[in-house]
């Protein structure tokens, strides 16, 4: 891991969803993120549980959404990432776009990749404690 990344204190969970995987789109949505400037200081690729999966969206439990979108996360392998660099929690989420990619600015990932509110490729923390709350559950044995 470069020294500069663990210098770098700010770090965000991104998830590849697996339409992302699905669809070829990894590497280049890796590619923005590090053309960006951040770095990736972990990464995995897995097909979650009901249970992870129940965890990471706990917020979203009562959404009228909840059941179509634990199915949709648990449906295939995803890429898990810890993302590192200067303001990257806001930063990562400035360049996914907005939840919903016919909503989403053009040049985003979700904006000039996708076309649904459920299959929408990424996720990205929301704040500093949804970040290491995330980080913690996909990557438990993570140094602070
Ligand atoms: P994420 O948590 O995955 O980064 O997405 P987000 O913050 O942009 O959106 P959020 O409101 O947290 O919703 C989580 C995920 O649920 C699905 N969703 N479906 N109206 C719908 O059918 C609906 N709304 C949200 C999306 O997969 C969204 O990313
Ligand atoms: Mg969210």
């Amino acid at each position: 891991m470069p020294e500069r990344a663990l210098e770098m204190k700010e770090r965000t969970l991104l998830l590849i969803k697996p339409d992302g995987v699905d669809r070829r789109l990894v590497g280049i949505i890796l590619a923005r993120i590090e053309r960006k400037g951040y770095h990736i200081v972990a990464m995995r690729m897995e097909k979650i549980d009901f249970e992870t999966a129940e965890k990471h969206y706990a917020v979203h439990r009562n959404e009228p959404f909840y059941d179509k979108l634990i199915k949709y996360i648990t449906s295939g392998r995803l890429v898990a990432a810890v993302v590192s660099g200067e303001g990257c929690i806001g930063g990562l989420r400035y360049i996914m776009g907005g939840t919903d990619p016919l909503e989403a600015a053009p040049g985003t990932i979700r904006g000039d990749y996708a076309t649904n509110v459920t299959m929408n490729l990424v996720h990205g923390s929301d704040t500093p404690e949804a970040a290491e709350r995330e980080i913690a559950l996909f990557f438990p044995d993570l140094p602070e």
